[in-house]
């Protein structure tokens, strides 16, 4: 059964706060991550954060549209980056600050050490997209957002225009 789970969205404290590692593999963390998964897929995102649906949890997803669809979707619990390297720009947004991008600059390769759903120790390789999701999420896990990763003056623009955006929908009729 899908289950979608409720956004948490720019200026919600858990977006702020680091995340706690994950201690033990139980069911309700299977059922979390099945449901961030649904979540993500929902919403059409390249990655999900756990503290994104309200989880305090070291725990993302990345989609099987980055990984492929026989790797795919990505479960990674308990992230740790032992090693980056090169710089790229690449544009990116997020489901918590929906509606804005911008040019961020990361690290282009990333060597990610984690533990799979199974419990297991796993170390990951990546660059292009992948790399990126991975440091979008990790970022999120630390309690930091991309807007976070641009210069003061274009930040201070991403947020007014997305304060702008909420604006604009309330006076907006849904019916
Ligand atoms: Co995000």
């Amino acid at each position: 059964m899908k289950k979608v789970l409720e956004i948490r969205y720019y200026g919600d404290p858990i977006l702020r706060k680091r995340t706690r590692p994950v201690r033990k593999i139980t069911q309700e963390i299977k059922d979390l991550v099945s449901q961030m998964i649904d979540t993500m897929e929902f919403h059409e995102g390249a990655g999900l954060a756990a503290n994104q649906v309200g989880e305090d949890l070291s725990i993302f997803v990345v989609s099987e549209k980055v990984v492929g669809k026989e790797k795919g979707p990505l479960v990674v619990i308990n992230p740790e980056i032992i090693n980056i390297k090169g710089q790229i720009i690449m544009e990116e947004g997020c489901l918590s600050i929906p509606g804005i991008y911008a040019e961020v600059e990361r690290a282009e390769f990333v060597d990610l050490k984690y533990v799979n759903l199974k419990g297991e120790d796993k170390v990951l390789k990546a660059n292009g997209l992948l790399a990126r999701v991975i440091l979008h999420e990790y970022d999120h896990l630390k309690g930091f957002l991309f807007i976070d990763r641009v210069d003061r003056d274009t930040r201070r623009i991403l947020i007014a225009r997305y304060r702008k955006n909420i604006e604009l929908e309330k006076g907006r009729i849904k019916v």
